[in-house]
């Protein structure tokens, strides 16, 4: 069984059923809603970030010291990690349209609108061993193009933020999860700071009157979901 567990803000792990992790933005120092110490944490197999803000390239270069993990990016960030100490045969430089494969799962690099220090913001589209098609928006605003995401890609598990201020508020998260039509959402990138949307309860509401088929999990920091 494949598990999705939320470390806080942005950050995932998801563990393959063939016993591989994958970290996605994985902020955990510092990052107030992250319940664990990086210490706890298995090896990272592959470790993905969307873009450079440090609430999302976080400790990534620090999981990717251990044993084999490798990390794909843009050529920008990988430059960054590079400048961080990261071997450079750790590191695989992808861009926006492009897939590659990397401990046992298909990753494609999507569009994101958002900002970053150098690069462009991106999301990611994983199709895991047995098929299941997980998306990480990153951080970004609403674009009409997430319909055609969930045309080219049979979503199963959405990871959408929905905190406002620095990206979608609930009202556009509900309107992404129409254009997307994933099986299941989990929100992401709120009540990490007080200036953020505190609670998933607007979201789900709203989802629930949008696309009553679609399930929203809200997850504790540190909770899992297994499928
Ligand atoms: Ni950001
Ligand atoms: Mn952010």
């Amino acid at each position: 069984m494949a598990k999705i567990k939320w470390l806080g803000h942005a950050a995932f792990q998801i563990t393959t059923a063939q016993g591989q992790h994958i970290y996605i933005d994985p902020w955990l120092e510092g990052n107030p809603s992250c319940p664990v110490a990086k210490e706890d944490l298995e090896p990272a197999d592959l470790v993905l970030v969307t873009h450079d803000h440090h609430d999302h390239l976080g400790d990534a270069a620090a999981l990717l010291e251990e044993g084999g993990a490798v990390a794909a990016g843009q050529p920008e960030l990988i430059g960054q990690l590079e400048e961080a100490g990261v071997p450079t045969e750790k590191l695989v430089g992808m861009n926006i349209g492009g897939s590659l494969e990397a401990a046992g799962v298909v990753v494609t690099m999507t569009q994101a609108f958002h900002s970053a220090a150098q690069g462009t913001p991106v999301g990611y589209i994983l199709t895991l061993p047995e098929g299941t098609v997980i998306y990480h928006a990153g951080d970004t605003g609403i674009f009409g193009d997430m319909e055609l995401l969930g045309e080219l890609y049979d979503i199963d598990v959405a990871l959408l933020p929905i905190g406002s201020v620095f990206t979608m508020d609930p009202h556009q998260a509900a309107m992404a999860v129409e254009l997307l039509s994933p099986q299941l959402v989990i929100p992401m990138h709120y009540g990490t700071f007080p200036a953020l949307v505190q609670d998933a309860d607007e979201f789900t509401q709203l989802v629930g009157e949008r696309t009553p088929e679609v399930k929203v999990i809200a997850l504790e920091p540190g909770a899992k979901w297994e499928f």
